[in-house]
């Protein structure tokens, strides 16, 4: 195997606060062991555009704090395509790459083991706010994403107080629950809905008119995106209560903002567990948290894992929100 002499990175996908903390982490620790690196800007789009530059220990100073990614990122359905990823593979071997490191969600790390099935050697690193890779107990950008819906839930229980309202938040995750779910148990939520369970809105509704009888005037009730329909959810359950009902979508809010020392260490640790893997010989992994431990696995069995919420927390969570 090609000594790696010089590596890229890439960010892919939705971007997540800790995304910078990462890159630094990959490119500092490469250049402190004498390799070159280099950014790839907007993922795999800019890897096809050769959208390339030299990466020094300068070009990262004060990111570690940023959220968003100084690499710019995209999504990039051209290089779910041979002719895309050949062309990657090709600006690769033009730009003097010896290898890749992507930080993205599982779609990127699809796009890492195309490229590492063209010869160049990759290495993934856990970035999505879903928290929704199943080979990784924690992907970067999590902790700061719910810490920042429970800051809005808390300013938006202010007012759904001074009315006796029910409100409806939605939050990101895709098809996944784990950002609801640990927003919802944070918030004190009367319900929480997630894409893992089945929606059920009579249930909920008895829950609520339950509690208004127990003395309660004011519901948070906490929907992923991979529910549904979050306005017809909130009419549903303002018909069936009969008390004033209004949805806040939090959305992109959950994408940005400085991110938490848990993001900024992780990044940090995974980023420079990245660089010593493939300084050891060992690539075509992703990095993952496993039991709390930072360890890694090939492609394949990182895509062959599964992981399921913790309905043993959410089971408590609905019985303490009485
Ligand atoms: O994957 C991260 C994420 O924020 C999801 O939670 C959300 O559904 C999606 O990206 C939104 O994608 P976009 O930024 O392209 O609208």
């Amino acid at each position: 195997m090609k000594e790696i002499k010089t590596i890229g990175i890439l960010t892919s996908g939705g971007d997540a606060p800790g995304m910078n903390a990462a890159i630094r982490a990959v490119a500092r620790t490469a250049l402190y062991n004498n390799l070159r690196v280099v950014g790839i800007r907007r993922g795999f789009s800019g890897l096809i555009n050769g959208d390339i530059y030299e990466i020094n220990l300068r070009s990262v100073k004060n990111i570690i704090m940023l959220g968003g990614t100084i690499l710019y990122s995209a999504r990039c359905p051209e290089f779910m395509t041979e002719s895309g990823v050949q062309r990657g593979t090709e600006i690769c071997k033009e730009a003097g790459i010896d290898a890749v490191c992507v930080l993205g969600g599982d779609g990127s790390f699809k796009g890492a083991a195309s490229l590492a099935e063209h010869g160049i050697p990759c290495i993934g690193i856990p970035c999505t706010i879903d928290n929704d890779i199943s080979a990784s107990d924690y992907t970067i950008g999590f902790d700061t994403a719910v810490n920042t819906a429970i800051d809005m839930v808390d300013k938006i229980r202010d007012t759904s107080q001074s009315h006796d309202r029910c409100s409806v938040v939605e939050v990101m995750g895709r098809h996944a629950g784990y950002i609801a779910l640990e927003t919802g148990v944070s918030c004190g939520a009367t319900a929480i809905l997630v894409p893992e369970l089945p929606l059920d809105l009579d249930s909920v509704s008895d829950k609520i008119l339950t509690s208004l009888r127990s003395g309660k005037q004011n519901f948070i009730i906490v929907a992923a995106e991979g529910v549904g329909d979050s306005s017809v959810i909130a009419e549903e359950i303002q018909k069936k209560v009969g008390i004033e009902t209004r949805l806040t979508v939090l959305g992109h809010v959950q994408r940005g903002g400085h991110p938490t020392a848990k993001d900024r260490s992780i990044a940090s640790f995974m980023g420079h567990y990245g660089v010593e893997l493939l300084l050891n010989g060992k690539f075509n992994r992703v990095v993952v948290s496993q039991n709390g431990k930072i360890m890694d696995l090939d492609f394949k069995s990182a895509f062959n894992m599964k992981k399921h919420l913790d309905m043993e927390l959410y089971r408590a969570s609905q019985e303490i929100s009485i």
